[in-house]
């Protein structure tokens, strides 16, 4: 494999010791630096971040929480536009006194309705380095936040559906905000692809809902009854006894022109709806768009969406219609192993690969369904219901897909799964799955749009020292120990880069590459580590491979923990109070990253 494609690779930092240490730690000959973070001023006006007088307006206007995907529009060299997902909120770290939904007062919450969403802030380069830093004066006119109340319109197959149809929205065409947005992907003509995840958590009342509603509510693990974070105390339209298809209006990839401050984002239907983890686009053999996608939660499946339409380099009025046309697919996956030689542990078959061949199953393509029993829209507002029917394959938590540069294969990292008991396949070979694994497929003829496909599993994460962990067929000796890989990335060279979320050995989250070709094949090497309480997200190495930029997301997170006993004081230091914050690193003499 890859006999066609050149790999370079060239590795050669020398990896960060696993650590505990409340802060970004990089390699030697490197350095570090906060581009933004969290209430850090992003429309013009907006006021200086005041953690003890926090406010709606302010929050609307400044930087939010919980930084996840983060992409960089570079205009020339120096400037350009750092597009950030907020995910979620951490309430506890934010306010004092708080203790739950139910008695958070209601400007807590509509601050927390605030920090979510995303950002669009001018960013330049520093001096002639891979230093970039947040521009804080001048118009910046295109510097945005987009928030729970940011209107929005659906677009593509199921928009107007009396699925999506609500009391406030009688059109099902328009609806207020994005909820949960993790990862992320950008489009070939330059807008951003963000991925609502796990939008449940923000409803209450689902056992309340209907009965015809409760089958979707119930596959979607929406909240029965009160609890969580209760924005139905400021905002009704979060209560499902109430607005039952408000839950429909969320879980959908979300599409943002960054270029363009007064657009209204997009939900395109199209591409389904799930615990989106993120979308990331491709160009298949014929020119069709490609957008491949994970459902971030166990025992989900991955997807992945063809254009009926060819992309048109420079025809940006087409291509802004390529995502409402295509068809939807659902992956399945098929061992070439004897099923009793995959026992659960992680110990490779007698053929000494994790590996076999599958298929893209159709689920929906326009107003055609290809699944019994369900109409074209209800396969795409219920696509986890349509998957169910189709003999997809049960995946341990598909979270990031990422197609490398160098060899074309379309890499997807499944971050754990420990409610795997029984019933390990080829693909997910490992019973109580605490580490996770990285998944590599390789379309039929290197077409994204193929129909059958070639896998194996490149990496089973965990300690090296475990028998039940695979690199590459590297020397296990000489590797850094990896768990719970999440989002993944690409350099120019096609080394893969992986952030992860939620270690399982005792040490912090961080930031990862090893080669995927040639003699260093999974040579996985440590980067950078993040603070206390903290998961590594973004991560993005920029195009002229000077900068990577990783989001430090929840730094402090941790039980017990509260401003008045932080854990953390990332980024400010001292007894100050944690702040998610977007961090860049770069090597001193201008080496090219991983150098
Ligand atoms: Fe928000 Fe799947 O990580
Ligand atoms: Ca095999
Ligand atoms: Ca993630
Ligand atoms: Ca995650």
């Amino acid at each position: 494999n890859g006999g066609a494609h050149p790999y370079k690779g060239g590795l050669t930092f020398t990896p960060v010791a696993p650590n505990t240490n409340d802060q970004v730690t990089v390699p030697n000959g490197y350095e570090s630096a906060v581009v933004v973070r969290w209430g850090d001023p992003v429309l013009p006006g907006a006021p200086a971040f005041d953690f003890e007088a926090q406010t709606p307006d302010a929050q609307a206007r400044q930087f939010g929480y919980n930084c996840d995907f983060v992409t960089l529009f570079q205009f020339g060299r120096d400037r350009g536009l750092l597009w950030v997902n907020h995910e979620y909120t951490n309430e506890e770290l934010m306010f004092r006194g708080y203790t739950n939904g139910d008695n958070a007062t209601p400007e807590q919450i509509a601050i927390a309705m605030n920090a979510h969403g995303g950002s669009v802030v001018e960013v330049r380069r520093r001096g002639n380095t891979g230093r970039w830093e947040l521009v804080t004066a001048g118009p910046r006119r295109y510097n945005r936040r987009i928030t729970a109340h940011t209107e929005m319109r659906f677009t593509g197959p199921a928009a107007g559906s009396s699925l999506l149809k609500t009391a406030a929205d009688p059109s099902g065409r328009v609806v207020k905000g994005m909820l949960n947005n993790c990862a992320g992907g950008t489009t070939p003509w330059g807008t951003v692809l963000t991925a609502e995840e796990n939008f449940n958590q923000y409803f209450v009342n689902a056992g309340k809902a209907p009965a015809e509603a409760q089958a979707g509510l119930t596959r979607y693990a929406f909240p029965a009854a009160l609890g969580g974070r209760r924005w139905d105390r400021v905002d009704e339209r979060f209560d499902l006894s109430k607005h039952p298809n408000e839950a429909n209006r969320f879980g959908w990839i979300v599409e943002i022109d960054p270029t363009d401050p007064d657009s209204t984002p997009i939900k395109r239907t199209a591409l389904g709806r799930m615990a989106h983890e993120a979308a990331t686009t491709t160009i298949s053999r014929d020119g069709r768009l490609v957008a491949y996608m994970g459902d971030d939660s166990r025992f989900e499946y991955i997807y992945k969406f063809v254009s009926k339409d060819r992309y048109v380099p420079g025809n940006d009025r087409h291509n802004r219609t390529l995502l409402d046309n295509g068809t939807l697919y659902v992956a399945q996956f098929t061992g070439d192993s004897p099923a009793a030689e995959i026992d659960g542990t992680g110990k490779l078959p007698t053929d000494k690969a994790f590996d076999g061949v599958g298929k893209w199953i159709p689920l929906v393509s326009g107003t055609r369904s290809y699944v019994a029993g369900m109409t074209a829209e209800q396969v795409l507002v219920f696509t986890r219901l349509a998957a169910d029917k189709v003999g997809a394959t049960k995946m341990d938590r598909p979270e990031d897909m990422e197609r490398n540069p160098v060899t074309g294969t379309v890499f997807v990292a499944l971050t754990n799964n420990t409610a795997r008991t029984s019933g390990p396949d080829e693909a997910n070979p490992r019973l109580n799955n605490k580490h996770g694994h990285i998944l590599e497929i390789a379309e039929n003829r290197d077409d994204a749009a193929a129909l059958t496909f070639a896998w194996t599993l490149p990496l089973v994460c965990g300690d090296p020292n475990d028998p039940g962990t695979y690199f590459g067929g590297f020397d296990k000796t000489k590797v850094s120990p990896i768990s719970c890989p999440d989002n993944v990335t690409f350099d120019k060279d096609g080394n893969l880069w992986i952030s992860t979320d939620g270690n399982a050995l005792g040490t912090h989250d961080g930031l990862f590459a090893v080669p995927v070709r040639g003699k260093d094949k999974g040579h996985v090497r440590q980067f950078l580590t993040m603070p206390k309480g903290a998961e590594c997200c973004g991560p993005l190495v920029s195009e002229d491979q000077r900068s990577v930029f990783v989001a430090v997301q929840h730094p402090g997170e941790g039980t017990g923990a509260s401003p008045a006993a932080p854990i953390s004081h990332f980024p400010d230091g001292g007894t100050s109070q944690p702040r998610p914050s977007v961090v860049v690193a770069w090597h001193k003499h201008g080496k090219k990253i991983g150098s």
